[in-house]
């Protein structure tokens, strides 16, 4: 059962899973209010819904709510929110905890895919897990074709998913200093990682603005750099991002389909039936 964000990835899932997706009549009323009426039930019931807006967020509810006599796994490919992981200033809302607590209430098991940071996982208050797209990134990478191409994370935080990916392809890997200046800006601080000639590929878990991977690529270009490309897993590509990547000189930009995007290279289907 997915809701209108990720139905792609709901029937890649089901197909995997060799299972039917339930058929759903998604309306608006007068005032903008969401309405659902599902056209199947069963006992057993996974719901896939990316949030990205807060609609998304209102789609898992009422889904959840229809399959009440249900039990149910939720699949939350993209979970919007995670980035206000931590109370930065006093007053703030935990928004991860805010929204992990509605999710996780009256499901069986969240599994949700490189969720922005960890932790937050035990703020669902049922089981849940979190699910790394490591293998898939390297099947894409490999695809590119590119001549023994170095792995660069952006900031320290995406380090372990280059050094995941690396492995499965045997390819090097490291990673760059971040400092955040604003929502859409970053500062890299060089680092000497040799890169002369070198194809480069630009590894992160999500592409918001662009600024952090656009900021990257250019001080790689100046150190020589022969060619970047730029995969992510979750494209939010907020602000006019595909574009600014586009302008950075970036070769190729992909993401999986966690957020079902025109750039969406790799799928997250497979892993995801896996685990479930
Ligand atoms: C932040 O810590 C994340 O891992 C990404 O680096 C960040 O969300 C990317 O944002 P943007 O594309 O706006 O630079």
């Amino acid at each position: 059962m997915s809701t209108e964000r990720s139905q792609v990835l709901a029937t890649r899932l089901a197909t995997a899973l060799n299972i039917p997706v339930i058929d759903a009549r998604w309306q608006r009323f007068p005032d903008g209010e969401i309405y659902l009426r599902a056209m199947d039930s069963a006992q057993r019931v996974i719901i896939c819904g990316s949030i990205l807006t807060s609609d998304d967020l209102v789609e898992i509810l009422l889904l959840k709510d229809t399959f009440n006599q249900s039990d149910i796994t939720l699949v939350i490919p993209y979970m919007g929110y995670a980035r206000q992981d931590k109370q930065f200033n006093v007053g703030e809302a935990l928004s991860a905890r805010a929204i992990a607590k509605v999710l996780g209430t009256d499901v069986s098991r969240v599994y949700t895919i490189n969720i922005h940071e960890k932790s937050i996982i035990n703020y669902f208050q049922t089981n849940a897990t979190d699910i790394s797209l490591s293998s898939p990134i390297a099947d894409y990478i490999k695809t590119l074709s590119l001549d023994d191409p170095l792995l660069i994370s952006p900031d320290e935080g995406a380090l372990h998913l280059s050094k995941d990916v690396s492995s499965l392809g045997n390819w090097e890997y490291d990673y760059l200093q971040k400092t955040r200046l604003s929502g859409e800006e970053v500062r890299i601080a060089p680092k000497t990682i040799p890169v002369k000639n070198r194809d480069i590929i630009i590894l992160d878990d999500i592409i918001s603005t662009g600024g952090t991977q656009a900021t990257a690529a250019s001080m790689l270009y100046k150190q020589g750099a022969r060619s970047i490309h730029t995969v992510g897993i979750h494209g939010v590509l907020a602000s006019g991002a595909y574009s600014r990547l586009t302008s950075a000189g970036i070769y190729s930009i992909s993401c999986s389909d966690t957020i079902e995007r025109a750039c969406s290279a790799y799928s997250a289907a497979s892993v995801l039936a896996d685990h479930i």
